[in-house]
């Protein structure tokens, strides 16, 4: 049965309470009051964002051969950012309440007419630009102007030269960069959904005019399966084609992937054709020629390019809202997180039986070294009750956890206990690190 409106609220509450509870995400600037649009990683969300960003990377740059990594400066020269579109056409419609002040995206209003806050008349929309500007060096002049990045793509598109003069890729070819970017968005809002700093994996793949269209084809698949990777739940994703007269101006066709987030249907990532524009800007502006020879036809012609872009928060979100689960296991209620052991921040978990038992603990300390040096991310706990300790990693999205007991001592097994299913199994030390190994598919 589809999930009442307050349902979703509780449901996005849930995740954002467990996200704090343990230690995943907190409201930037807390202490402060919190700064609006902005969120600070702790040590699991980091993990999770580190996995998602590693499976990333392997996926599109490691795996591939045609793919040439990047990281680019945030800040560039402002020029950049004329040449882009950005500085004339970046921005939101503003609009503003006469009477509470509060500002909305005026394409996120239906009535024009009075606050959705206070009822008061509402302002004439105004367009804003979103790129936080800052001065660079000591002087505050027209001169010394740039912006904080409110996307990876640019970077990429002026190393373009730079790749081609040493590496000598021969087309099609990309490039890959995971970085930050800013947008001093009118309404941030739904948690790390729009945020005002936040981070993008974003490639721009540089092909013959031609063949443009096999190459969006390709990426519409590659983007279906990195979903897959992540453990985002595909049957909440769907795909929109962005009409003509809504298209950005780079561009000549869009697909939004958009994933049912508890709060709606919204974009997850973007898949856009940017023909020619960015190389052909950047080159119109700087003076320098950013065409490529093609040796075999003798033709000299700009790449038009294909771009796959993905936000990291994005997705961080979508993997916590497709994991977070509630059941009841052994008569109690429990809250867990089914990630795939792929983005999971804790591989493992191991307890001795009981703190108080030396040869336990001893033992315990022994196989969560092993395992440590093996999976890397693996947790030691002896505090509480094994049914508590069960619970706090269930909570945190732990696959598997390893119990020491008097069995281990003397015949040499330990309990393997599931997450998911809660199902506990005596595996032979021995065989522990090819059982995990198997099971964790690593
Ligand atoms: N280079 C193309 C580009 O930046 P975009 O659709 O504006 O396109 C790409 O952004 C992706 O970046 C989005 O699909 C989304 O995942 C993420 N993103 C954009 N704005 C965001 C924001 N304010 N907060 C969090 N993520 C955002």
């Amino acid at each position: 049965m589809a999930k009442t409106k307050k349902e979703e609220n509780q449901v996005m509450e849930n995740i954002i309470s467990l996200a704090k509870r343990r230690g995943f995400i907190f409201q930037g600037s807390e202490i402060y009051g919190g700064l609006a649009g902005t969120w600070d990683y702790g040590p699991l969300g980091v993990a999770l964002k580190n996995n998602v960003k590693n499976l990333w990377w392997k996926r599109f740059v490691l795996d591939r051969d045609d793919m040439y990594g990047m990281d680019a400066a945030i800040l560039m020269n402002q020029n950049a950012w004329k040449a882009s579109g950005h500085v004339a056409g970046f921005s939101d419609p503003l609009i503003e309440c006469t009477k509470c002040k509060k500002r909305f995206r005026a394409d996120h209003l239906d009535d024009h007419s009075k606050c959705p806050e206070c009822g008061g008349k509402l302002g004439e929309p105004r367009q804003f630009n979103m790129m936080f500007k800052t001065y660079v060096g000591a002087i505050e002049s027209d001169d010394s102007i740039s912006y904080l990045r409110p996307e990876t793509a640019q970077g990429m598109f002026v190393n373009f030269k730079n790749i081609l003069d040493t590496f000598h890729p021969k087309l099609p070819f990309g490039m890959a960069q995971i970085g930050k970017a800013f947008r001093n968005e009118i309404a941030p809002r739904d948690f790390i959904f729009r945020v005002r700093e936040f981070e993008q994996m974003e490639i721009e793949y540089f092909v013959a005019p031609h063949a443009w269209k096999e190459t969006f084809e390709h990426f519409v698949k590659e983007v279906h399966a990195f979903i897959a990777d992540v453990g985002i739940d595909a049957k909440k994703v769907s795909e929109h084609e962005i009409a003509p007269g809504d298209l950005a101006h780079y561009s000549k066709r869009t697909i939004d992937f958009e994933f049912e987030y508890p709060f709606g249907t919204k974009e997850l990532y973007g898949l856009a054709y940017r023909t020619d524009f960015d190389l052909k800007a950047h080159s119109g502006v700087s003076k320098v020629d950013l065409s490529y020879y093609d040796e075999d036809k003798k033709e000299r012609f700009v790449p038009h390019v294909i771009e796959p872009s993905f936000g990291v928060d994005r997705t961080v979100l979508a993997v916590l809202t497709s994991a977070y689960a509630e059941d009841e296991l052994g008569g109690e209620k429990r809250v867990y997180l089914r990630l795939s052991p792929k983005v999971a921040p804790v591989k493992v978990s191991v307890f001795p039986l009981l703190k108080n038992k030396p040869e336990l603990v001893a033992k315990a300390q022994e196989i969560w070294k092993v395992l440590k040096s093996e999976f890397g991310s693996v947790m030691y706990d002896e505090a509480g009750s094994i049914g508590k300790r069960y619970r706090r990693q269930d909570e945190i999205g732990t696959p598997y956890c390893v119990t020491i007991d008097f069995d281990t001592i003397e015949k040499g097994t330990v309990t393997v206990r599931d997450r998911d299913t809660g199902a506990q199994e005596a595996i032979k030390l021995d065989d522990l690190v090819s059982y995990l190994a198997q099971k964790l598919g690593s």
